[in-house]
């Protein structure tokens, strides 16, 4: 039985058809058993319903209404639009998302409740619809401050900058919450690249603007040693001010070596020429959010 299960855990769709393209997957999908034996699937890029054979799908486009995901457009940029999606309101959207995405998500498992979930969708819209171009899921209510759980581009967006946008998108949400976030562990190698990419980043701009000038705050209910004080405040600064997670930002600034002891301080660097080298090397800074273009309250 175990054997089976291994065998079963290898890939088994190996392309997908969702819009006007055709997708090789990248890993196992437990789609329900039917599908087991399709080497392909062809989706609605609206409701991603999926089906065996593309006549089902011309079928079905015929007769399907959406032209955008279901829920409510919180954003909107020129062509770009980003749609939350609850998972309890629509279910079959939630898992259909879910089981798209798992092709593309090694380490996830993705046997959760979507009742639990909201679906942040990005969209590139034009005259045909709005085409979900990646997407990232966020808990309703995390105990472990987590603010995104799953994040994707689709491979034929990838490397354009969405990645990034989607993550500054979950941190703008956190600052609306007034709370600090963090990805849900583990992070796959991509993953993990966008994120220090965007960290880094948002964490030199702020570094050069205030010219290490990050004003401190008096934290009194806890006990640290009196070398570690002034570093300790200035993450807690720099958290309030991103929210990003302060051991996000401390595993960020040691990365980068602007960690420095000082006349028996922990201090950041904020030496302009270094910041300067460190924001070269960052590469492009990705699309914008534009937080003026959000209309969105905190789920309650
Ligand atoms: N090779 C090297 N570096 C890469 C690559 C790659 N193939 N892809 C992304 N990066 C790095 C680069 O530093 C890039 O910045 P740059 O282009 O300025 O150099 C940075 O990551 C982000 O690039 P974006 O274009 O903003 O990101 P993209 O739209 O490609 O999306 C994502 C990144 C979401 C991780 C995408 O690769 C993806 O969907 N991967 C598959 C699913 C996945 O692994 N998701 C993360 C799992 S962890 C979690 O969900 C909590
Ligand atoms: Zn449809």
């Amino acid at each position: 039985l175990r054997e089976h299960e291994e065998f079963t855990k290898v890939k088994n769709i190996a392309t997908i058809e969702l819009g006007r393209y055709e997708i090789e997957t990248w890993y196992f999908s437990p789609f329900p058993p039917e599908y087991n034996d399709c080497l392909k699937l062809y989706f609605c890029e609206f409701c991603l319903n999926f089906m065996k054979r593309k006549e089902q799908l011309q079928r079905h486009m015929r007769k399907c209404d959406l032209k955008h995901p279901p829920g409510d457009e919180i954003y909107r940029s020129g062509t770009l639009s980003m749609f939350e999606v609850d998972g309890k309101k629509n279910k079959v959207y939630g898992q259909n998302l879910c089981y798209l995405a798992k092709l593309f998500l090694d380490h996830k498992t993705l046997y959760y409740d979507v009742d639990l979930f909201l679906f942040y969708v990005l969209c590139e819209c034009d005259d045909r619809g709005c085409h979900m171009v990646g997407y990232f899921s966020k808990e309703k209510h995390s105990e472990e401050s987590y603010n995104l759980a799953c994040i994707l581009t689709l491979p034929p967006y990838q490397r354009k900058g969405y990645g990034k946008f989607l993550i500054a998108f979950s941190y703008e949400l956190s600052k609306k919450e007034g709370k600090v976030g963090t990805p849900e562990r583990p992070l796959s190698d991509l993953g993990l690249l966008s994120y220090r990419g965007y960290w880094t980043r948002v964490l030199l701009d702020i570094l050069k603007k205030h010219k290490g000038n990050i004003s401190i705050k008096f934290v009194s209910d806890i006990t640290i040693p009196l070398a570690a004080m002034h570093l300790f405040n200035q993450l807690l600064e720099l958290s309030d001010m991103t929210a990003i997670k302060a051991e996000d930002i401390l595993t960020t600034l040691q990365s980068l070596e602007l960690i420095q002891y000082r006349k028996g301080q922990h201090v950041i660097c904020a030496d302009p020429k270094v910041l300067d080298r460190h924001l070269k090397a960052a590469g492009r800074g990705g699309l914008e959010v534009d937080v003026s273009k959000l209309i969105w309250t905190p789920y309650k």
